[in-house]
């Protein structure tokens, strides 16, 4: 599995989808700028999620936020007192680390163990293996789960208490070590806020202290009664938008899956209260169905419920993905309540209701939110889609089979040789499909090696030109996948790629 998240993380940067941030002054911690194809890619993915979500929805509107904002949004939204990671720090080897993901890595070696066992009987068993009911059964496998759920509560219930104390004495019961050095010689653990500041302003004596947003959803509450009034939207209704976030991450590692500048792509759903919980329900799963749409496959998504819930929420899931490093989150879909507006209300002194006509009443709306990230979504398509291919003249080959529709180029236009017209035929065909597609044109190495290369960034179709298309106006059309090919018209170039790569 290492190995496997190696090749992702090593061909997003050889193919120009994710470069380290500033590599030539040798890069800045959990930091990652998005190359050419990247660029592309990711753009697809939102306007992907945007459709689904604004345009498909006739009461979803979007917005586009500051990220900066007044800095009492903080204090009413609660992240000024409770944004909050527990940090502790090796005092031999001078390193920092969150005290709830070390105990995290733990169980999870714990978990290793477990599926261990369960491979090890599905071997001896072979065919007539049965997950659930060896699980179900097995005395080894129960203890290990109930000793990690053991482990797992008593550590929710310290961070729930702020009981960092607690935190730290299940640290040394259990004899975690730094994963580098072995060494168990820990300091304190402490709360550390994830916010970064900043100023505004100009002289030091009138500069106000800013955050930088941690969040885009606070961008959303803000700005509710402006876009009910505007939009004259009644309840239930919806605010979606994609920004960036930031957050001053103690554990950077994983490469973009959890970074220090990122971008979220939320939606809060307003709704009448009492019904916020029907709605939670809806939008957990209309949110699995979008991904699942994606055809990354139905075995690498599950639920996370969560028993120990943030400071706003009344009920809370993840939709977890099985990224190269195992089951993590990559969505979370929360029912909010009326915490923010309330406290937004409260802190702002202005009346943020809205008048039901069907209840004849006013009232603060609760709220639903799904937020995902941008950037972790782009992980899980991108490393799902990465494949080596064993062909049949035992030949490899890399493809990255990215769902048509989210591919950075659409199709590669291509002129077998560099001579007898061929370049300028091809030419012609890139110049009429540039408007609809992002297509490339590439005349350099021989065929089969411009073929891999398309292969390896997800390009779904390569049109080459010979000097048979010179007379008979048709050209070779390479499907990714299939690796088949075909003789098609040139005219019937643009229907045939539009019907594989819209939405
Ligand atoms: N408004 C709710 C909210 O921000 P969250 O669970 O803290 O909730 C939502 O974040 C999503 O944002 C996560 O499910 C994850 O996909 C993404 N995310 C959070 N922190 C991230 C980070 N440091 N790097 C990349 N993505 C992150």
């Amino acid at each position: 599995q290492e190995d496997v998240f190696k090749k992702v993380v090593s061909h997003a940067k050889e193919y120009g989808f994710i470069f380290p941030s500033s590599e030539i002054y040798d890069g800045l911690s959990a930091i990652y700028d998005y190359g050419q194809n990247g660029a592309e890619l990711k753009n697809n993915i939102k306007q992907y999620w945007w459709k689904a979500m604004v345009q498909l929805n006739e009461n979803i509107v979007g917005i586009d936020s500051a990220i900066f904002m007044h800095p009492t949004i903080w204090k009413a939204s609660g992240h000024v007192d409770a944004f909050n990671d527990p940090l502790i720090d090796n005092k031999d080897s001078k390193k920092r680390f969150r005290a709830d993901v070390l105990v995290e890595d733990y169980c999870a070696k714990i978990e290793d163990k477990e599926n261990k066992e369960i491979e090890k009987a599905a071997k001896r068993f072979g065919d007539a293996f049965n997950k659930a009911e060896f699980v179900a059964t097995n005395p080894r496998v129960l203890e290990y789960r109930a000793k990690r759920e053991a482990i797992l509560s008593r550590l929710a219930k310290s961070l729930e208490k702020e009981d960092l104390a607690d935190v730290k004495a299940l640290i040394e019961e259990l004899e975690i070590a730094d994963p580098d050095t072995g060494s168990k010689n820990w300091t304190e653990v402490r709360q550390f806020n994830l916010m970064f500041g900043t100023k505004l302003g100009a002289s030091a004596d009138s500069a106000t202290d800013l955050y930088l947003r941690p969040e885009t959803a606070q961008g959303i509450f803000v700005n509710y009664l402006n876009v009910q009034k505007t939009s004259r939207h009644k309840l239930p209704f919806g605010i979606a938008q994609i920004g960036k976030a930031f957050r001053n991450e103690i554990v950077a590692r994983q490469f973009i899956f959890r970074m220090r500048e990122f971008e979220q792509m939320e939606m809060q759903y307003f709704v009448p209260p009492g019904t916020e919980l029907e709605f939670y329900e809806q939008w957990k799963k209309t949110r699995l169905n979008w991904h699942l749409a994606l055809g990354l496959g139905e075995d690498n998504y599950r639920f996370h419920d969560h028993e120990k819930l943030a400071h706003y929420a009344n009920a809370a899931a993840d939709i977890e993905f099985n990224f190269p490093f195992g089951f993590k989150e990559l969505e979370g879909i929360h029912s909010r309540t009326d915490f923010d507006l309330s406290a937004h209300e409260k802190f702002s002194g202005r009346k943020i209701q809205y008048f039901d006509p069907e209840r004849n009443e006013n009232y603060v709306p609760y709220v639903v939110e799904t937020s995902v990230g941008l950037d972790r979504l782009f992980l899980a398509i991108f490393s799902n889609s990465l494949k080596d291919e064993v062909l049949e003249d035992g030949s490899e080959r890399t493809v990255l089979s990215l769902p048509p529709a989210l591919a950075p180029v659409k199709a590669a236009i291509l002129p077998l040789v560099k001579k007898d017209g061929l370049p300028e035929f091809a030419d012609k065909i890139f110049n009429d499909l540039k408007f609809d597609f992002n297509v490339i044109f590439e005349e350099k190495d021989s065929i089969g090696k411009r073929y891999r290369r398309q292969d390896a960034i997800g390009t779904p179709f390569c049109i080459t030109v010979d000097h048979d298309s010179l007379n008979d106006n048709t050209v070779t059309l390479r499907y990714r996948d299939t690796m088949e090919q075909e003789r098609v018209p040139v005219s019937e170039l643009r229907r045939i790629i539009d019907e594989k790569v819209n939405f």
